[in-house]
């Protein structure tokens, strides 16, 4: 049956993974998420250790299903963080942003479960060899931080499942049950969902971010800032910024500058939806509502199942 090994690899009802997600995935979305029958996600991404672990904490008082927690691997204080994990005894880790040799031998070691996110195949033949469980293959239509490569999930996805031996986790453009039937005639044995999950009531987003995604139609984003590290917003005023320096020249130093420390807590935490970062995915066209995650895992899975039949009601 399809998603029968990310279901038993997790131990989740349905395979739908809410992905990692900065400033919006604390332990309210988290936990929703896994009530409903799909894996939550913590991303640690947007947290300081404490906070980190306050998540964490305040996830398990709320909810005993499987969760996981993402790590962006070029997070400056790791090693704090893994000991969380481990003191925490968080069970399932998703790596994303760095080279997955780093720490998959030793959170294995511990037990934990490790999936490892990537946008290419060269990554996910290399992290198929660092020994992680499984990888989530990731399109450049996604939602947040990018592929240099820029390879759709249509043609990414065939590539990495035909390569692999391990299950492949198919994220970038996913977000209702048409969508998931395409990844998993594709070969996916689960889905990773980031931005449909950004714009529901128990995301930490602020409400002009959740607004504007809504209001955003065919082509409102662009992958930008590919001198420093590729990433999918809403273009804004920021990101007008962005191409005007881009196109008179400016330096990687002086893109690190604009950009600066705190564009997507200013765009996705706190609303400013002119100079903060607003991440979010190409699917954020077909977003047209809030609900809540809890629903929202209920109604992609039976809008899944009814897509499904109709489809083999086509075939015949
Ligand atoms: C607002 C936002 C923040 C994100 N932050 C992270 C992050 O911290 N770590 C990470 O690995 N991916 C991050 N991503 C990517 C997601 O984990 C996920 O792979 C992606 O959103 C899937 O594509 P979709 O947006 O088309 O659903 C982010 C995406 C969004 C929309």
């Amino acid at each position: 049956m399809i998603g029968n090994e990310i279901k038993e690899l997790f131990g989740i009802k349905y395979p739908i993974i809410q992905a990692g997600m900065v400033w919006c995935s604390g332990w309210k979305l988290a936990s929703a998420v896994s009530k409903a029958g799909g894996l939550g996600i913590i991303g640690a991404g947007s947290m300081h250790p404490e906070t980190f672990e306050e998540h964490i904490k305040k996830y398990k008082a709320v909810c005993n299903r499987p969760f996981a927690v993402n790590l962006p691997l070029l997070y400056p204080e790791m090693d704090s963080m893994v000991a969380i994990i481990e003191e925490q005894k968080v069970p399932i880790v998703f790596t994303s942003a760095g080279n997955p040799k780093k720490y998959t031998a030793h959170l294995k070691s511990k037990g934990i479960t490790v999936v490892h996110v990537v946008s290419s195949l060269k990554f996910a033949l290399k992290a198929q060899e660092a020994g992680v469980d499984a990888v989530v293959a990731e399109g450049f239509e996604a939602g947040g931080h990018n592929g240099k490569d820029e390879t759709t999930t249509f043609c990414l996805l065939p590539l990495v499942v035909k390569s692999l031996d391990i299950p492949v986790i198919a994220a970038g453009g996913i977000g209702d049950g048409k969508s998931m039937l395409a990844a998993f005639a594709l070969g996916a044995h689960g889905v990773q969902i980031g931005s449909r999950f950004a714009i529901t009531k128990e995301s930490s987003a602020h409400q002009n971010y959740k607004d504007a995604v809504v209001a955003a139609g065919e082509g409102a984003t662009a992958l930008t800032l590919k001198q420093i590290t590729p990433v999918r917003l809403i273009k804004n005023k920021f990101y007008q910024q962005v191409e005007e320096a881009e196109s008179k020249g400016a330096s990687t130093e002086e893109l690190v500058q604009l950009l600066g420390k705190r564009r997507a807590k200013l765009g996705i935490f706190e609303g400013d939806l002119e100079e903060g970062e607003l991440e979010i995915g190409q699917f954020s066209a077909a977003i047209l509502d809030v609900p809540s995650a809890f629903d929202l895992v209920k109604t992609l899975w039976e809008d899944y199942e009814n897509e499904k039949s109709s489809f083999i009601k086509r075939l015949s």
